[in-house]
């Protein structure tokens, strides 16, 4: 059995998905505070309630046998976490401290942990390896990377063994287009850009056309949903080989500027975008682009979306099915 912590989030749920669609037995634990109940798979088993809270985490571990947990729990805006730092100290840091006493207390050994691209800051090389200097330009990112340490100590102290997965831009939806990105509220460039075709906004805004970019403009690299579930599959199954503790990122190895994006949404929506200049964003590197070949050789994680167009579509067949998202 797999427990998913945060498995009623957006990469969690997509998560949970792939791993029912593989037959494996799945429980969730979400707070339901980033996390939506429209989202939780029906043949997981659900418990609500927040990681920090000890007897209720003891409580699940003792009534399930679990084997694994794929850890997702967290605040992820950094903007919030700029302007709310001990927040997110309370809930990533704190939070996975009282996870993994929970995975010590409990004798479990294994845990695949969402990580991210800001734990780099500003990068030293383009692309990004997982070797390359972690000196993060944010409080969400330095928390992450504090989770990190703990980890790396609760290995050593306790044999808990963990493979933590440092994201990229994480964009698209499920093909059913059942679940997708929903949230509150909405920051990331796709959903967005796509707000302007679905008539929720006039006009996207651009942040800043004057970095050191071949535009302009920055540039990220975007990969789909169901490739970074798949790596966490993946991952658990590394670990119950017996594998060591690991770090890999997660990207597509290309990156993709504003301005191009834009021009990919307009291609799949038919829909002209206005587009509107703005200021810089606080915080904001030129370029992040990773260096994936130590998953590729190491997990065997081979991408299905490689195709920037594709991974829109399939955000916009979502945003075009619910409207609203979860809401009702
Ligand atoms: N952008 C715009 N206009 C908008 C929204 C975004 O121009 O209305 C730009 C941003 O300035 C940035 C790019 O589009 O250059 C992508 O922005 P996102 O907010 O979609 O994603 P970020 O690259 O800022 O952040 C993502 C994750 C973070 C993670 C970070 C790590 O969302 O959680 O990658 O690199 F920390």
């Amino acid at each position: 059995m797999i427990l998913v912590c945060g498995g009623a989030g957006y990469i969690g749920s997509h998560t949970v998905f792939e791993l029912i669609d593989q037959g494996e037995e799945v429980i969730i634990v979400d707070n339901l505070q980033t996390g939506h109940k429209g989202a939780i798979h029906k043949k997981a088993k659900f418990y609500e309630g927040n990681i920090k809270d000890r007897t209720f985490l003891d409580r699940v571990f003792r009534e399930n046998e679990i084997d694994a947990v794929i850890h997702f729990a967290a605040n992820s805006l950094v903007g919030e976490s700029m302007e709310n730092p001990l927040k997110y100290y309370d809930n990533n840091v704190y939070g996975t401290q009282v996870l993994l006493e929970a995975l010590h207390k409990h004798h479990v050994k294994k845990i695949v942990f969402s990580s991210t691209a800001a734990t780099y800051g500003e990068p030293e090389n383009i692309p990004i390896r997982e070797n390359d200097r972690t000196e993060p330009t944010n409080a969400y990112g330095e928390t992450k990377l504090a989770m990190e340490k703990m980890f790396k100590w609760a290995d050593f102290a306790y044999g808990i063994k963990y493979i933590s997965l440092r994201y990229f831009n994480v964009a698209g939806a499920h093909v059913s287009a059942q679940i997708g990105e929903d949230h509150n509220p909405e920051t990331h460039l796709i959903p967005l850009i796509l707000q302007v075709p679905l008539g929720k906004r006039e006009h996207i805004s651009i942040f800043g056309e004057d970095y050191d970019t071949y535009d302009g403009t920055c540039v990220r690299d975007y990969i789909h949903v169901t490739d970074l579930a798949n790596a966490h599959i993946l991952a658990v199954e590394k670990l119950r080989t017996g594998s060591n503790s690991k770090i890999y990122n997660l990207g597509n190895g290309e990156g993709f500027s504003v301005k191009e994006m834009i021009e990919a949404a307009r291609k799949v929506t038919n829909h002209p975008i206005k587009t509107v200049s703005a200021d810089r964003r606080a915080g904001d590197p030129a370029t992040l682009v990773a260096s994936a070949k130590k998953a590729t050789n190491e997990l065997k994680w081979h991408l299905k979306y490689t195709n920037i167009e594709d991974i829109i579509l399939s955000a916009w067949k979502w945003h075009q099915n619910k409207p609203n998202g979860f809401e009702e």
